[in-house]
């Protein structure tokens, strides 16, 4: 199984912006806590941050016949992007949005989101924690699809 992690602008920013809002934590130790726990649990795992919207949509797009999970936090185009609201229902594969703030308790421009509505699940308030729950999750979402998989092959054998 393979989960691309999809980090969208000014989250290179983290350890440095609004500590009060996001924590010391820098994206790069988040990215190594996640990589840790997929080694743990045998998950290839990549990852990709941009600034730039249509490099959010590229990187969604390549996703497509390569990778079984996507865990993205699309940062302030989370509240703007149809593009990558549209991207991730093209592409079709599971999705879990993440965000470190809980930005249902913050501005009222924060409540506006595009993407929510085209992901398996959200993740938000829980600070750097949220990605690692969002890895325990995607593990979880894959279990049950295999599940189920395996169920609908064992009833088309018996049909047969
Ligand atoms: C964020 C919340 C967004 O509203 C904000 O624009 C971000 C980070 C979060 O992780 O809490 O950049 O996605």
């Amino acid at each position: 199984m393979k989960i691309v992690v999809i980090q969208g602008p000014n989250l290179n920013m983290l350890g440095v912006r609004e500590q009060q809002i996001y924590g010391p934590m820098k994206l790069e130790q988040i990215h190594a806590q996640m990589k840790d726990f997929a080694a743990q649990n045998k998950i290839e795992i990549e990852f990709f941050q941009s600034n730039l919207e249509g490099e959010l949509v590229d990187r969604i797009q390549e996703c497509f016949g390569d990778a079984q999970g996507i865990i993205i936090n699309p940062a302030a185009y989370t509240h703007t992007s149809i593009a990558i609201r549209d991207a991730i229902s093209a592409v079709g594969i599971p999705t879990i949005e993440v965000h470190i703030s809980n930005i249902h308790r913050r501005e009222e421009f924060r409540k506006t989101n595009m993407i929510a509505p085209v992901c398996s699940s959200s993740i938000v308030g829980f600070g750097p924690f949220g990605y690692h729950l969002a890895m325990v999750g995607m593990t979880q979402i894959m279990t049950e699809i295999k599940a189920a998989q395996e169920a609908q092959q064992k009833a088309a054998q018996t049909a047969e």
